[in-house]
């Protein structure tokens, strides 16, 4: 199978197109869907503390067998987590149940506007980076305004921003933004979970004409946007499938289709950053 592409940040640091999301992978079949999906070829994993499943993330890299330099384990810092005070514990809490020797990419799970202490978890993992206990480090579901902040305020511009981006939401604004920047956007809900996005008419008519599925179709329009998606897959099946999708070209009039299904109203989730606390 020819390789996906890789997007590269401001700095150098690179992604590749596709990456596997783990929302719901606990336990020994999500270490064991973790391992499966690193033998199948994926080089980078999603998670978060969150998700309380860092612990059979890093156990489905271990077992994987697969070169820990060549694999690209994420995680993401809780909202009650951004003080100073205990934003560095968290991150090295997160570093040990992963049972890394450092976090490759590590990101603020979400900004918490009215909670105000993101540039206190931004310092923090700004110096975490400099102590070596993660390698990369972002943020996820920053508005512009957010990212122009913490840049402003630590002179460190984050190589990612996590967003929900989907064919009903599709955010070309922020993607400008971001490519314009140097940040790489990853999709969360690339697939648009929960929704009928993979039933819609205009992605069956180009599934059919690349004798594709559906949602390879819509992982193929990430990658044409430039955008890593990590969607989330147990079974093996849809793992290499998703996977298989990075190295589909769609064209410009694909592209532009797919992209107009969007909606002003086409969060799936009811998360605004602007005003979505999470803890
Ligand atoms: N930063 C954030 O705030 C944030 C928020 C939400 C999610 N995330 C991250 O993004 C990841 C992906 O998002 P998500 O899990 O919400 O949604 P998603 O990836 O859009 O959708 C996941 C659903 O699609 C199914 N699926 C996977 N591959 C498929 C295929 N080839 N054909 C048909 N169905 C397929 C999965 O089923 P099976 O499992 O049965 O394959 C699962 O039910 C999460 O797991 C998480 O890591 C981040």
């Amino acid at each position: 199978m020819p390789a996906s592409p890789e997007f590269t940040a401001h700095n150098g640091f690179r992604l590749p197109a596709i990456g596997l999301g783990t929302y719901g992978l606990w336990g020994d079949a999500g270490a064991d869907a973790v391992a499966a999906a690193l033998g199948a070829g994926y080089r980078l994993v999603d998670s978060a503390f969150n998700y309380e499943n860092e612990g059979s993330v890093g156990r489905g890299v271990a077992a994987s067998g697969v070169d820990r330099s060549e694999v690209i384990v994420t995680t993401k810092l809780p909202g009650r987590h951004h003080p100073s005070s205990k934003a560095p514990t968290s991150i090295e809490e997160s570093r040990s149940r992963l049972a890394l020797d450092a976090t490759d990419l590590h990101l603020i799970h979400w900004p918490n506007p009215i909670q105000d202490e993101y540039v206190q978890a931004w310092a923090a993992l700004v110096d975490a980076q400099q102590r070596g206990v993660v390698r990369q480090i972002g943020v996820s579901n920053f508005l512009p305004e957010h990212l122009e902040r913490i840049e402003r305020e630590t002179g460190v511009r984050p190589v990612v921003n996590q967003i929900e981006v989907h064919p009903y939401f599709p955010q070309s604004e922020q993607l400008a933004y971001h490519r314009e920047h140097g940040i790489i956007t990853e999709a969360w809900s690339p697939l648009g979970k929960g929704s009928d996005v993979l039933s819609q008419p205009v992605i069956a008519e180009i599934a059919a004409a690349h004798g594709i599925s559906p949602a390879q179709v819509v992982l193929a329009w990430h990658v044409a946007r430039e955008t890593v998606a990590i969607p989330k897959a147990s079974s093996l099946e849809h793992q290499r499938s998703n996977l298989e999708a990075g190295t589909v070209v769609l064209d410009t009039a694909e592209v532009d289709a797919i992209t107009a299904l969007g909606r002003p109203d086409g969060r799936l989730f009811d998360a605004d950053p602007a005003t979505h606390e999470e803890s």
